[in-house]
């Protein structure tokens, strides 16, 4: 971090002196996702045990198989390197495998995190935060971060390590297509997966991103690890974005690249943030800007996310998950 020190203590030293800090709204809705509670009394669905496959995958898998905490199905063996046991199967009865949310090759959902390309420093860093109390998410009711928190609680330093240093090999590659657009298919939040409600509805955008998966049964119910994500996008937000991102737009925030690198895919121990879910990222820049990611390096960001509205988040995530657009994306 040795590199850093200068640029952060000129950026800190204004906005702590004058305490410039916006009035910090509620929390973007589009970005947390969270489920409305279950109908008291709905049937249950009865069990499915069908034999279920993806394309492109030799093998099968039963729903229960795929959404096995402790051994999740792993369609593709030849996309990733040999997975440590602790990613493949978890650790009873706290820590549930790595592979079930975050996939085996780490590319993660847009409730959860890509964690593949992440510097291992920082994946480290990242768990022993959630281990101590520092990193929790702004919304309480997003269950999946307190189950997370649980499981880096379980996991001994040892684990850690050897789970960073497996993600961290792989590189980040695309995964989400931005779209600009004025109307967006009306959607509801299926554990924290936004997924098009029946009959084709139509509806504004308004200061949104509305990230949902390119093909909705691959990924929540087949969990497929090639299949990816869709942001519709607000139009004219990847050019806005790109201005706050590359300038820092007079001081509203940060240019970005002094700490990420400047093509975004990280720079040192500073994770890459170019191409991951627009949803993701705008949670934690409001959970650093609400305080509920405070750990020693989030710091860092507290001048970058404090006078940040409900537009200039989108606007930011727009342009920074655009830059690496999936083979045959139309956007841009
Ligand atoms: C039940 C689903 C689930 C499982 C299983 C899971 N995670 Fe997570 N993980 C999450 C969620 C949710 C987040 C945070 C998303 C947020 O706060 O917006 C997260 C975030 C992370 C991050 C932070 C990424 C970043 O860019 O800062 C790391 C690192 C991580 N997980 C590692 C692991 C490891 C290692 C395992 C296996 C031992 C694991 N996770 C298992 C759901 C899960
Ligand atoms: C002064 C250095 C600095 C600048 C400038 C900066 N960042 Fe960061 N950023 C960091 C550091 C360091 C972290 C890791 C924080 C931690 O360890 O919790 C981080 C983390 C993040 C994260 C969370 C990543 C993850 O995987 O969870 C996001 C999102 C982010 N930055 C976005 C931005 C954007 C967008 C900009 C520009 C508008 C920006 N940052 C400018 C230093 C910086």
């Amino acid at each position: 971090m040795r590199r850093l020190v200068p640029i952060v203590a000129l950026v800190v030293a204004p906005l702590v002196t004058t305490s410039v800090l916006r009035a910090i709204g509620d929390p973007p809705a589009w970005a947390y996702a969270i489920p409305l509670p279950p109908t008291p009394g709905a049937p249950a669905a009865a069990p499915d045990t069908s034999l279920k496959q993806i394309p492109g995958s030799p093998l099968s898998f039963t729903r229960q198989q795929i959404s096995d905490g402790f051994g999740p199905a792993d369609w593709f063996p030849g996309d990733h390197p040999a997975m440590p046991d602790i990613v493949a199967h978890g650790k009873r009865p706290d820590a549930r495998a790595c592979g079930l949310c975050h996939y085996p090759n780490g590319k993660g959902r847009q409730e959860n995190a890509g964690v593949s390309g992440l510097p291992v420093s920082y994946f480290i860093q990242q768990m022993n935060d959630f281990h101590s109390g520092v990193r929790k998410s702004a919304d309480p009711r997003k269950a999946n971060t307190n189950i997370m928190i649980a499981i880096a609680k379980a996991m001994t330093p040892e684990e850690i390590r050897i789970t960073a240093e497996y993600f961290g090999a792989m590189k980040w590659t695309p995964w989400v297509k931005v779209v600009e657009t004025s109307t967006v298919p009306k959607m509801v939040s299926r554990g924290g997966i936004w997924v098009p409600v029946e009959g084709n509805q139509k509806e504004p955008i308004g200061v949104r991103i509305v990230e949902t998966p390119e093909d909705p049964e691959r990924t929540e119910i087949l969990r497929d690890p090639r299949s990816g994500f869709i942001a519709y996008a607000p139009v004219g937000s990847v050019k806005k974005g790109e201005a706050l991102v590359k300038t820092g737009g007079k001081g509203r925030t940060v240019e970005c690249g002094v700490c990420h690198g400047a093509d975004l895919m990280g720079l040192g121990p500073v994770p890459g943030i170019a191409g991951r879910s627009p949803s993701y990222l705008v949670r934690q820049m409001y959970d650093m800007q609400a305080g509920a990611r405070h750990g020693e390096w989030a710091d860092l960001m507290k001048p970058v996310v404090a006078k940040l509205g409900d537009e200039d988040f989108v606007n930011i995530a727009a342009y920074v998950s655009s830059l690496m657009p999936p083979p045959g994306a139309a956007s841009r």
